[in-house]
């Protein structure tokens, strides 16, 4: 079964090109993850793939934690929450591919297209327009 893949559109742009830039990028690794199931690499290959998205992530969020605690973004809690259940989710994932009992490479795809478009449109569309409703000129 192939998986389709996202393509950016701008419809996920909050308005801020550098978080704009930051989730385009996790966009293509998560399209290369779907490349590496067509193309029927190993549990191995896409761990590591799945390693270097992690990393990526965990940058990101960060960053981006920081910047909302810049312009004391009311929701901060439950959005590190939200993140908190993200890094937990995908260190799971990464632990039981390796295992004996590997999940499904297309759940995980799954996953992460469908956590990251509902965490951008939802959660960090929130914060940005907060940030423009209260005229901040913190930088990402
Ligand atoms: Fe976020």
């Amino acid at each position: 079964m192939s998986e389709k893949k996202r393509i950016w559109t701008n419809e996920l742009s909050i308005g801020n090109t550098g978080i704009d830039n930051d989730h385009k990028k996790l966009i293509e690794i998560i399209n290369n993850l779907v490349d590496m199931i067509e193309l029927g690499g190993s549990r191995e290959e896409f761990a590591k793939i799945l390693t270097d998205m992690t990393d990526y992530s965990l940058k990101h969020l960060k960053k981006e934690e920081i910047y909302m605690e810049e312009f004391d973004y009311p929701k901060l809690t439950e959005h590190k929450i939200s993140h908190r259940e993200y890094i937990f989710k995908v260190a799971m994932y990464n632990v039981d591919l390796l295992g004996n009992n590997p999940p499904n490479l297309n759940e995980i795809v799954q996953y992460l297209e469908k956590w990251w478009t509902n965490h951008i449109l939802i959660y960090d569309m929130d914060y940005e327009n907060y940030k423009k409703a209260i005229k901040s000129d913190t930088i990402y």
